[in-house]
C-alpha cells in the first residue's frame, strides 16, 4: 500500500464513505423533503465505475470503506459491489461496512453474511410503530425489525444509529438502549444536523445530547471509554446493561480535529466535508480525464478539505449546506 493520504491540517484520511444511491424507500422527516427530487438513474456511476474508483482510493491508502446512501440496499447491484470490494478486506482494506435502514435486510442477510462485509449500522429512531410510520412518512416497523433479526441470525455484527429528536423520540431513548443492549447491539445517538431543506425547522428537531447524557446519568452508571474508533462517536459503557452507547455531537462538541474521512456520492462527486458545499467531479475525471486524473483529484481533495464544518443551531436551524444527507452519503 502507498503512503496514507494526509490533508493540510495533518489529518490522515483513511476512511471513504461511498454513497451508491440517493434514493430511499423511507423518507425520514429530518433527512428528506416530503417529495424529494431524486437524481435520474442515468447520472449514477456504474457498478464497474464504483469499483474502479474505490480501488483507486484503496491504492491511495484508504483502509476503511462504508457503503451508504440513500438506502444502499435499494440499488440492485449493491451486493455485487460489496462482493467486489470484499476481496480487498484483509489486504488493502481493514474494514468494509454498510449503513442501512434494514427494510431490505431480510432478503439480503445471507448473501451479506457470506461476503466480506464486516458489520452493519442500522438506522432506527423509534421502536413504536405509529411513531416510526410518522417519522419515516409511511414506513412499517415490523419490516425493519424482521430485517434486523435476519441480520442478527446470519451472524452479522450490528450497531444501531438513533437520531435524537426533540419531542419525537426523546422519551424513548432509555427504552431503545435497553432493547439494543439486550440483543448485544451498541447504540449510537446522533445530533440532527442542518443539512438540506426538509420542509420543517431544524431548530425544532434539535436535541442536544448533553441533556440526554445528563438524563441517562440519573438512571444508570456511565463510564467513559477510551476513544478507539477514530470516528466521531464517543462511547460510554452502561454498568447496568453492560452495553455501549455512542454520542455523535457535531453541534455540542465538535469532533472535526480528528476527522479521518472523505465522501463520494453516487454520481461520483467528492465531498471533503459533510458541512461544506464544495465538490469535486470524480466522474468527469474518471470518464474523460485521462491517466492520472482521478489521482490528481484526490490530491486536490486533500489540499482543500476544510478544517471543520460550520453547523450551528444559533443560525436558527437554517441548512448549512443545500444537499441532504441522503445525497452526500450519511
Ligand atoms: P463506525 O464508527 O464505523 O461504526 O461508523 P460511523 O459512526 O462513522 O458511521 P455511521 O454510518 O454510523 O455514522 C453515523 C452518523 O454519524 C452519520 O450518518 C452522520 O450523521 C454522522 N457522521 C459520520 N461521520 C461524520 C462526519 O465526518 N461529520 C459529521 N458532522 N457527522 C458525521
Ligand atoms: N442529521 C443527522 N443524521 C442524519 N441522518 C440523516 N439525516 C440526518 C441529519 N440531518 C442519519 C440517518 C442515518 C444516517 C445515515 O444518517 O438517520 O442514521
Ligand atoms: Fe432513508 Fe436513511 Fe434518509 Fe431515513 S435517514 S430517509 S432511512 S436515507
Amino acid at each position: 500500500a502507498s503512503e496514507a493520504l494526509t490533508d493540510r491540517f495533518g489529518r490522515r484520511i483513511e476512511y471513504l464513505r461511498l454513497s451508491v444511491t440517493d434514493r430511499c424507500d423511507l423518507r425520514c422527516v429530518y433527512c428528506m423533503a416530503e417529495r424529494p427530487d431524486f437524481l435520474p438513474k442515468s447520472e449514477l456511476l456504474t457498478l464497474e465505475e464504483l469499483t474502479t474508483v474505490a480501488e483507486t482510493f484503496i491504492r491511495r491508502g484508504i483502509r476503511k470503506i462504508r457503503i451508504t446512501g440513500g438506502e444502499p440496499l435499494v440499488r440492485r447491484d449493491v451486493v455485487r459491489l460489496i462482493e467486489n470490494l470484499g476481496r480487498h478486506v484483509g489486504s488493502g482494506l481493514d474494514e468494509l461496512t454498510l449503513t442501512t435502514n434494514a427494510t431490505q435486510l431480510e432478503r439480503h442477510a445471507n448473501a451479506l453474511a457470506m461476503s466480506h462485509l464486516c458489520r452493519i449500522n442500522v438506522s432506527l429512531d423509534t421502536l413504536q410503530g405509529d411513531r416510526f410510520a410518522r417519522l419515516t412518512r409511511g414506513g412499517d416497523i415490523a419490516c425493519t425489525l424482521r430485517g434486523i433479526e435476519a441480520a442478527r441470525r446470519a451472524g452479522i455484527g450490528i450497531k444501531i444509529n438513533t437520531v435524537a429528536l426533540r419531542n419525537e423520540n426523546e422519551d424513548e431513548i432509555p427504552a431503545m438502549i435497553e432493547w439494543a443492549h439486550e440483543q448485544g447491539f451498541d447504540l449510537t445517538l446522533i445530533e440532527v444536523m442542518p443539512v438540506g431543506d426538509v420542509g420543517s425547522d431544524r431548530a425544532d428537531q434539535f436535541l442536544p445530547l448533553t441533556a440526554i447524557r445528563d438524563r441517562l446519568e440519573q438512571r444508570w452508571t456511565l463510564t467513559d471509554l477510551p476513544d478507539s474508533t477514530g470516528g466521531p462517536a464517543r462511547y460510554v459503557r452502561i454498568g447496568e446493561t453492560g452495553g455501549r452507547v455512542g454520542f455523535i455531537t457535531p453541534l455540542t462538541a465538535n469532533f472535526c480535529a480528528g476527522c479521518n474521512r472523505i465522501r463520494m456520492t453516487c454520481t461520483g462527486t467528492l465531498h471533503t466535508c459533510l458541512g461544506h458545499d464544495d465538490d469535486l467531479d470524480l466522474r468527469g475525471a474518471l470518464r474523460t480525464g485521462g491517466p492520472g486524473a482521478v489521482d490528481r483529484l484526490i490530491d486536490t481533495a486533500m489540499a482543500i478539505k476544510p478544517e471543520a464544518h460550520d453547523f450551528s443551531i444559533a443560525r436558527g436551524g437554517a441548512p448549512a449546506v443545500t444537499r441532504n444527507m441522503a445525497r452526500t452519503g450519511g
